[in-house]
């Protein structure tokens, strides 16, 4: 595990109810990876949060945090957060495709790090979204689509070459993709209070037995996953 301190260099308002603070880091994390943040002083060892960047760069990447967090009480320009990681295990794109799908239902931070590396490449990005965003703040080369999953889903998934989701889909959507689901990465914890294997807190029901999304994860193959336990 890598523990390091990342600093606020930045403060930037998207929207009315949130903000992406830069943190300046030694470590930087890939897409698909996260880190585990700190924002207070305290000795107890699993108050962490953790984090996805939205955006970054050789030194430094960003959060999207809401006003309402506790955490936003904690930072300010020149604070200094307590990190952890990177943890988890990277997802590369596809070298070969020519788009990028991205499915999101509660916010699409989460995803934005593989677009951002998707247009570097010249691949054609297109968004999913089910929830209210500050759509303005996002990458006008994407192409945005908003209302419900399902029917966006059936419209759009047929042509995506690879696609990652932060939603979890339940059985009538897992059906509808399943010929494409190797091809299609999901999100699948967001509590991973140790990020290093140590607490079983993230575990993941998969064809292959249990896994822990912050070491084998967290974003995992949907043709991996087994709905039901058996
Ligand atoms: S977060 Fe503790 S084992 Fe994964």
């Amino acid at each position: 595990m890598r523990f390091s301190t990342g600093r606020c260099t930045d403060l930037i308002t998207i929207g009315n109810d949130r903000f992406q603070a830069k943190l300046h880091s030694d470590h930087i994390p890939l897409p698909g990876q996260f880190m585990l943040a700190r924002f207070w002083a305290t000795i107890y060892p699993y108050v962490n949060t953790v984090v996805f960047p939205t955006t970054t760069e050789s030194n430094s990447f960003t959060i999207e945090i809401k006003n309402e967090d506790q955490q936003s009480q904690n930072l300010s320009l020149g604070s200094k957060v307590e990190l952890i990681g990177p943890c988890g295990q990277p997802v590369s794109l596809n070298k070969t495709a020519r788009n990028l799908l991205l499915v999101a239902n509660t916010s699409p931070h989460k995803l934005l790090p593989f677009a951002q590396l998707a247009l570097t490449c010249g691949m054609d990005v297109t968004f999913l979204i089910s929830c209210k965003y500050p759509l303005e703040s996002l990458d006008p080369r994407i192409e945005v689509h908003t209302g419900e999953l399902k029917p966006l889903l059936e419209n759009h998934f047929e042509w995506a070459e690879q696609t990652l989701m932060d939603f979890k889909p339940g059985t009538i959507i897992h059906k509808l993709l399943d010929p494409i689901s190797s091809n299609i990465h999901v999100l699948c914890h967001l509590m991973m209070p140790c990020g290093a294997g140590a607490c079983h807190g993230c575990t993941v029901y998969t064809k292959s037995g249990w896994k822990l999304a912050c070491k084998q994860g967290p974003f995992f193959k949907l043709s991996e996953l087994k709905l039901e336990i058996e």
